[in-house]
């Protein structure tokens, strides 16, 4: 008799425990060391090798295989199964697809937490106009299909008008200004209208006290929800962002209410993270954070195949800062992999230090490389690197409480026994 587990079934192993993911239900189940053991010999033999099958001994292994076989993850066979063949998953080629340009690096604000240092006195603006022009088309060339107009405040650049025009002049798909919006007048909206701009902004607060107290801007608060109305108004796409720090931590409800009211899509916002001004453990809020990274994960074909060959995020990105300096995110300002004043933007797609960026995965991070979640649990860089005391980029996301050499999680109550449901130690082997 042979036991195997289906095709769509994957095991992963860890260092201590071992996950099976279904890649048709999407639920990632978790098993101990026995069940591991037991599903890894009966890969390589027929289970009369290793088992007495009518021992009593031996049941719960025999048990543990029933019920894998209930959860519809494998099968008992009476002669030994031919091997599968692969069927292989479409790999997403390594491709340009998302730009970031920073405009520039002055902001009339002076937010306390600014991942880029911007405010009123930085100018480290180095990108001429022209420059700029010819990387909308080489981005397009190299596969962008979407871009986003960022800073500092991208409305100080002067010339911005024209590289919308110039992006909508290459078609890319999606076109966005992340904005403070204190800068946006009529003739701003009617110009978002006309080249189907969407406009990303943030809020800090749902009153002019606090949101200014992050801004160090009086008078920014009423500046941008006008703006907001304005925008809403007119029709034009907008998300609203906020980032949580101990000055607005008492607003995160307030927010999401507001985003209620103005019928804009409501989320948690996020937590300040460990960049620029942002990296300051003063700012951190000590009432408000993310969700943990916790069980159950989920998964599907397409994003396991892909977890094994490139970054869950990174991967297709580029950020160009005003200094020319090419960054995988906004938030990795330390990764700087080559600089568009030096050589053109193909090289530095080509390059090996943006491919290795992009081909960060969980098997080569810290820990993560020995934990059975490794093909299902996502990944930020720059967060887990910014944490970091000495800012490795292959630093364990300080947020992850589990220890795949023990398979414990560090917190009860984040325990997998008792909160995953996916978890079949309780009726398997020790
Ligand atoms: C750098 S700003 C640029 C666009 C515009 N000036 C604005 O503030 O909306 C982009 C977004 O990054 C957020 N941000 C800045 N520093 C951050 C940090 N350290 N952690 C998380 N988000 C941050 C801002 O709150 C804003 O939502
Ligand atoms: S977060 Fe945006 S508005 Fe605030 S200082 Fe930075 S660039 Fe300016
Ligand atoms: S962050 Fe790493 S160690 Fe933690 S659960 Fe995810 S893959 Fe495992
Ligand atoms: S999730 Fe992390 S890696 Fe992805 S865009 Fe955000 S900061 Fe960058």
């Amino acid at each position: 008799m042979y036991y195997r587990l289906h095709n769509y079934c994957k095991l992963v192993e860890g260092a201590k425990r071992g996950a099976i993911y279904n890649l048709q239900t999407g639920k990632v189940h978790s098993i101990n060391q026995g069940g591991l053991g037991l599903l890894t010999a009966c890969h390589s033999q027929q289970l009369e090798n290793f088992l007495v099958l009518e021992s009593p001994q031996d049941k719960p292994f025999l048990d543990f295989l029933h019920h894998l076989t209930e959860l519809g993850l494998g099968s008992f066979f009476l002669n030994e199964p031919s091997e599968p063949k692969e069927k292989d998953q479409p790999i997403e080629p390594l491709q340009l697809e998302f730009v970031w340009l920073e405009l520039t690096s002055s902001c009339n604000n002076q937010c306390l937490h600014c991942y880029a240092t911007s405010g009123p006195s930085c100018s480290l603006d180095l990108i001429p106009h022209e420059r700029w022009l010819s990387l909308i088309t080489e981005a397009h060339s190299a596969g962008a299909t979407a871009i986003q107009l960022i800073g500092g405040e991208p409305l100080l650049y002067p010339h911005w008008r024209e590289l919308i025009e110039k992006a909508h002049q290459e078609k890319f798909s999606f076109i966005e200004i992340f904005t403070n919006s204190t800068l946006i007048d009529d003739a701003d909206v009617a110009f978002f209208k006309r080249f189907n701009v969407n406009i990303a902004t943030t809020i800090y607060a749902d009153n002019a006290a606090t949101h200014d107290a992050v801004t160090l801007n009086k008078g920014s608060y009423v500046k941008t929800m006008a703006a907001i109305d304005k925008l809403l108004a007119a029709g034009i796409q907008l998300r609203i962002a906020s980032i949580i720090m101990k000055t607005n931590e008492l607003e995160v409800q307030n927010i999401m209410n507001l985003c209620e009211r103005l019928g804009v899509e409501v989320t948690p916002p996020d937590v300040v993270r460990p960049t620029g001004r942002g990296d300051d453990n003063a700012l951190l809020p000590t009432q408000y954070a993310k969700q943990p990274i916790k069980p159950p994960f989920y998964t599907d074909p397409f994003s396991f195949s892909n977890a094994q060959r490139q970054h869950n995020c990174l991967n297709g990105k580029i950020a160009i800062t005003a200094a020319g300096d090419v960054i995988p995110c906004i938030f990795a300002r330390n990764q700087v992999c080559g600089n568009i004043l030096k050589s053109p933007l193909v090289d530095v797609l080509n390059g090996q230090k943006l491919k290795a960026c992009w081909q960060t995965t969980k098997d080569q991070i810290e820990k993560c490389k020995d934990c059975e979640y490794r093909y299902a649990c996502t990944d930020c860089r720059p967060l887990a690197q910014g944490s970091d005391p000495t800012k490795r980029w292959l630093a364990c996301s300080v947020d992850c409480l589990y220890n795949p050499y023990t398979g414990i999680w560090k917190d009860d109550h984040r325990c997998p026994t008792k909160e995953n449901p996916n978890d079949l130690s309780g009726n398997t082997l020790k």
